[in-house]
């Protein structure tokens, strides 16, 4: 009996050291290669200003800034950017349906946003490669985003 529960014991705590190690590895190396070849925060932050100077000036979405406030929205792209390309920030905006529903976004907004994006990392000197890594992360909230 006695020994019934010390292997039990054992085996739980040989558990929780896998687990543990598992996640502490996690923790400690994440792959944050592509945050690094985007250039880190500072070009990120760059990126986004420019990137939404470029939304703000494009007439096919412009509009759809009327009533936001852009600030805010400039700060959770940059979070959410740095979070994907794996720079350990963490995204505290609203879930990317909820955000834009309302705005009823088509595929033509989506691939005009995409552009933008484009240019932004262009003249921010972002190899394409390094682009298309970013752009293969934020693929799938096209779904999320566009409602008609
Ligand atoms: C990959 C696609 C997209 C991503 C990753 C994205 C990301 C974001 C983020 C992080 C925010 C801020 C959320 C918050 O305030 O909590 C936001 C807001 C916003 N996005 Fe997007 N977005 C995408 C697509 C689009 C498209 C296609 C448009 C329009 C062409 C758009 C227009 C807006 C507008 C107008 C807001 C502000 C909403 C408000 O003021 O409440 N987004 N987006």
């Amino acid at each position: 009996m006695m020994r019934q529960q010390i292997a039990r014991v054992a085996a739980a705590l040989a558990l929780a050291g896998t687990l543990g190690a598992a996640q502490t590895q996690a923790q400690t190396t994440p792959d944050d290669s592509l945050y690094r070849a985007l250039g880190g925060l500072p070009v990120l932050q760059k990126v986004v200003d420019d990137f939404m100077a470029s939304m703000l000036a494009d007439r096919r979405i412009k509009h759809t800034f009327a009533e936001s406030n852009i600030e805010r929205v400039k700060q959770k792209l940059v979070e959410q950017f740095c979070q994907l390309s794996g720079g350990g920030c963490i995204y505290t905006g609203d879930p990317m349906r909820e955000v834009h529903q309302g705005l009823k976004l088509s595929n033509a907004d989506f691939n005009a946003l995409v552009e933008d994006l484009q240019l932004a990392m262009d003249a921010n000197g972002i190899p394409s490669h390094t682009q298309n890594r970013l752009l293969a992360l934020l693929a799938p909230m096209q779904r999320e985003t566009v409602s008609r």
